[in-house]
C-alpha cells in the first residue's frame, strides 16, 4: 500500500489547484487520480493513524470528486469513495447465509489448559513441533466481509453463526473496511474474511461525553455501541459511532473455478501480512509466532498487563496453529476449531471499602441489599454502589462492613462483589445484620420458604407504593411522558401524589407554582398524563405490577376480555387454561383481581377516565383509510393472517401482487421478488413490520 510520499503531495497540490480553479478538462483521468488519493489518505488515517492532509483540504479533494462524479454518473465507480456514504434508509437486514459458519472459540486460562490444548494439536496433526500464532482477541462485533472480483459485495453480522445479517450499507461507512482490494493479483476471485467492529476507547468517551452535553443516556460499554452501530436504520448514524474494524482471518478463498486459494496463503501470520498489504486494517501489529507454550504464555501476559493502556477493548488473546495445513489436519468440532483456542484475561476488578449497606425496597416489597463502597474506577466507570442481591449472598461471601473488597466487572457492564480480602481485615470490621423490620414502615419482614429475598408485606408501606408509582408511568407500562423517577420521587415527598389514581387527579395551577417547572412543562405533563388515559390495556395491566406479568402476559391477557376487570370473575382453572399460564401466574392474578382495595383502585381509575376496554373495538377505523398494503417475507412479530386483519381493521386494503396501485410494501426477511419489484416503482414505500406497527399504534 505505501506509495512514494513526496508523489503524493504533488499529486494532492495539483487537484487542489484543480479543485480551486474550477476547471476539469479530463474528468475521466482527474476522478481516477482524486479515487486513488481519497482512498491512499483514508488509509493512511484510518489503517495507519496518521494524518496526510488537513481535513479542510480532504474536503475540498472529496468535494471535487462528488462533483465530477454527479457530472458525469457514468465515471462513477463502486469502490469510490463517494459509495460509503449513506443511501437512504434500511429498511430491514436481509438474512445471508455465511460462506463457512462462523465458529466461536474454545477458552483457556491458564498454563494447564493451554498445554494441554498444544498436546491435543500435536496429537491430531502427527506433528511434533507446532507454529502458534498468538493475537489479540478484540471484545466488539464480529463480521464477514465477501470480496468478489476485488469488490466488496457483502458484510454480515455473524448471527447465529451459520446465517446473519445483511448490513453491507453500514458496512461500507466503516472507512477501514476497503471498498476494493486486490485479491485477483492472487488468483483469488472470491474471499470471505473475518473480523471484528470495535470503537476505540478513545472515541467512545467522546461520544459519551458529547450524549452527556445534549441530555442523552450515555452508552454502556463500547462493544454494545459498535454491534448496535453496525444495525443501525441510518446509515448517517453509523458513520457517526467511529466504528472501525479489525481484520483476523481469511475464512474462504477460492478462485474463478471455486477452487479452494487457502493452502496456498500458507499460514496465518502470511495472510495477516497479506491482509495489511492490501489495505486492511489487521492483527498485524500484534500477533507474534512461537513454537513453546511457555513463550505463549508469557505473550499473553506481557499483553494482559499491558491492555489497560491499549485504545481498543480486548479481552484476551487467541492462540492459533499458525499453518493452514496444521489447520485443516487438527479440524473442527461444530462449536469452535480444534487449531485455536482463547486465553481469556481475567476479568477487571480494582479494590475497594465497604463502607455501609443500604437496604433499598423494591415495588413488591423485596429488600435488596446495596454495598456502598470508597468510589474506585473500573474499566473506566466508577463504582459506588454495588448490589449484595440477598441476605444469602452476604452470608456465603462473609462479608463485613469496612472489609477490604474486591470489585470485579462481570460482563464488563454489572458491577459485583467477588468477596473480602480476609487478611487484611482489622478490628474495624463489623459483622453484616440483615434487618428484620422494613427500613421504610418498620413492618417486620418476612421470608416465604423457597425463596431468597426478605419481603416487606405491607401494602401501605410507602417505599413499595413510591416504586410501584415508579413503574406505573414508567415506559414499559403506561408510558407517561414528561413523568420520569426523580419527578414522582418529588411529587411524592411533597405529598402531590400519594397513590396511582393521585396522578389522575393533579392540580397543574399548584404544580406551576413549584421550583423548576414552567409553562411548558407542565403542558407536557398534562399531554402525557392525558394521553395515558387512552393506552391499551395491556399497558395497564403491567403498570398495576401484578406479580410475574410482564408485558408478554399482559397483551396475552389483554386479548381475552372486553373490559380488564372481567379477570376479577377468572376462576384458576380458566386463568390456567390460557396461552403460556402456570399454576404461579395464575394464583398471582387471582389474588390480584379477588382483592378488594385492587378491585377499588380499577374502579377509582375507570372513573378518573382510564381505558379499561380492549381497544380493537374503539381504534377500528381510518389509521389506514384509502391505503394498500402487501406483505413479503418473513415477520417477526405478526402472522400473515394477524397482518392482514390489522390492515382492514384499520380501513385499509390488502393486494395480491406488486403494482403502481401499492402503497405500501411491509417487507420481513428473506424478502424476494416482491421487494426488488417494488424497488422499481417509485410511488411504493417499503417499511418493515416495526413501522407498520407504528402506523396502527401498536
Ligand atoms: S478467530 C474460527 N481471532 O472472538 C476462528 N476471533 O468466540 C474463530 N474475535 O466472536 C475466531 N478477535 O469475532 C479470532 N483475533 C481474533 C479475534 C476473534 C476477536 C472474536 C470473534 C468471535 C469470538 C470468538
Amino acid at each position: 500500500m505505501e506509495i512514494n510520499e513526496e508523489l503524493i503531495f504533488e499529486q494532492t497540490t495539483k487537484l487542489l489547484n484543480i479543485a480551486d480553479n474550477d476547471v476539469v478538462n479530463d474528468p475521466l483521468q482527474i476522478a481516477e487520480e482524486l479515487r486513488s488519493i481519497i482512498n491512499y489518505l483514508d488509509w493512511k488515517y484510518y489503517v495507519k493513524s496518521e494524518t496526510l492532509v488537513q481535513d479542510y483540504d480532504y474536503d475540498r479533494l472529496y468535494k471535487l470528486l462528488r462533483k465530477i462524479e454527479e457530472e458525469n454518473p457514468d465515471l462513477i465507480t463502486e469502490d469510490s469513495p463517494t459509495r460509503r456514504v449513506a443511501r437512504g434508509l434500511s429498511t430491514s437486514f436481509p438474512t445471508v447465509r455465511h460462506m463457512k459458519p462462523m465458529l466461536s472459540l474454545d477458552n483457556s486460562y491458564n498454563y494447564t489448559d493451554l498445554k494441554d490444548f498444544d498436546l491435543r494439536v500435536k496429537k491430531l496433526s502427527g506433528q511434533e513441533t507446532v507454529e502458534y500464532c498468538v493475537e489479540p482477541k478484540f471484545d466488539g462485533s464480529s463480521i464477514a466481509l465477501v470480496y468478489e472480483n476485488n469488490m466488496l459485495v457483502r458484510a454480515a453480522t455473524r448471527g447465529d453463526g451459520n446465517q446473519g445479517d445483511d448490513i453491507t450499507n453500514n458496512a461500507k461507512t466503516i472507512r477501514s473496511i476497503p471498498l476494493s482490494a486486490d485479491f485477483l493479483r492472487l488468483g483469488i476471485a472470491r474471499v470471505e474474511l473475518r473480523g471484528e467492529v470495535v470503537i476505540s476507547q478513545n472515541f467512545f468517551h467522546k461520544m459519551n461525553k458529547e450524549r452527556e452535553g445534549l441530555g442523552l443516556p450515555a452508552f454502556q460499554n463500547a462493544r454494545n455501541t459498535a454491534s448496535g452501530g453496525l444495525r443501525m436504520k441510518d446509515s448517517k448514524e453509523v458513520a457517526k459511532r467511529g466504528l472501525e474494524a479489525f481484520i483476523y482471518q481469511i475464512g474462504i478463498a477460492e478462485d474463478d473455478n471455486g477452487e479452494d486459494k487457502t493452502l496456498e496463503l500458507i499460514s496465518q501470520s502470511k495472510s495477516i501480512d497479506l491482509l495489511h498489504d492490501l489495505g486492511f486494517k489487521t492483527t498485524k501489529q500484534g500477533f507474534s509466532v512461537f513454537n513453546a507454550m511457555e513463550d505463549v504464555l508469557s505473550y499473553c501476559h506481557a499483553w494482559e498487563s499491558k491492555r489497560e493502556g491499549y485504545p481498543y477493548e480486548i479481552d484476551g488473546m487467541v492462540v492459533k496453529a499458525n499453518r493452514f495445513e496444521t489447520q485443516e489436519q487438527v479440524g473442527y468440532t461444530s462449536h469452535h476449531p480444534r487449531w485455536a483456542i482463547a486465553f481469556k484475561f481475567k476479568a477487571k476488578q480494582a479494590r475497594s471499602k465497604l463502607e455501609r449497606i443500604e437496604y433499598q425496597v423494591g415495588r413488591t416489597g423485596a429488600i435488596t441489599p446495596v454495598a456502598k463502597i470508597t468510589p474506585v474506577s473500573l474499566a473506566g466507570v466508577t463504582i459506588s454502589s454495588v448490589s449484595l442481591h440477598n441476605e444469602d449472598f452476604i452470608k456465603d461471601k462473609e462479608l463485613h462492613l469496612n472489609d477490604i473488597i474486591i470489585v470485579e466487572r462481570a460482563g464488563d457492564v454489572i458491577p459485583y462483589i467477588v468477596g473480602p480480602v480476609i487478611e487484611e481485615r482489622t478490628n474495624d470490621a463489623v459483622e453484616i445484620k440483615f434487618p428484620e423490620e422494613c427500613p421504610s414502615c418498620s413492618s417486620p419482614l418476612v421470608k416465604e420458604k423457597e425463596e431468597v429475598a426478605w419481603r416487606c408485606v405491607n401494602i401501605d408501606c410507602p417505599a413499595q407504593t413510591e416504586e410501584r408509582l415508579i413503574h406505573f408511568v414508567s415506559k414499559g407500562a403506561m408510558n407517561i411522558d414528561g413523568l420520569g423517577k426523580d419527578i414522582i420521587r418529588r411529587f411524592y415527598k411533597e405529598e402531590i401524589i400519594k397513590h396511582i389514581p393521585d396522578l389522575y387527579r393533579l392540580n397543574y395551577d399548584q404544580i406551576l407554582q413549584l421550583e423548576g417547572w414552567k409553562q411548558k412543562s407542565v403542558e407536557n405533563l398534562r399531554s402525557g398524563i392525558e394521553k395515558s388515559k387512552e393506552n391499551e390495556t395491556w399497558r395497564l395491566l403491567v403498570g398495576l405490577g401484578i406479580r410475574h406479568v410482564g408485558s408478554t402476559t399482559a397483551k396475552m391477557l389483554s386479548k381475552h376480555v372486553r373490559n380488564i376487570k372481567e379477570f376479577s370473575k377468572w376462576d384458576i382453572e380458566a386463568l390456567t387454561a390460557l396461552e403460556d399460564i402456570g399454576p404461579i401466574v395464575a394464583e398471582s392474578l387471582y389474588d390480584f383481581f379477588r382483592n378488594d382495595s385492587n378491585l377499588k383502585l380499577l374502579d377509582e381509575l375507570e372513573e378518573l377516565g382510564v381505558n379499561m376496554e380492549r381497544k380493537e373495538t374503539m381504534n377500528v377505523g381510518n389509521l389506514l383509510q384509502g391505503k394498500s398494503f402487501l406483505f413479503t417475507g418473513s415477520m417477526q412479530k405478526l402472522t400473515r393472517d394477524r397482518a392482514k386483519e390489522l390492515v382492514e381493521q384499520n380501513g385499509g386494503k390488502i393486494l395480491s401482487s406488486v403494482s403502481k396501485n401499492l402503497n405500501f410494501l411491509v417487507v420481513g426477511e428473506k424478502a424476494g421478488s416482491k421487494l426488488t419489484k417494488a424497488q422499481g416503482i417509485e410511488t411504493i414505500e417499503i417499511i418493515d413490520e416495526d413501522s407498520f406497527l407504528k402506523m396502527i399504534g401498536e
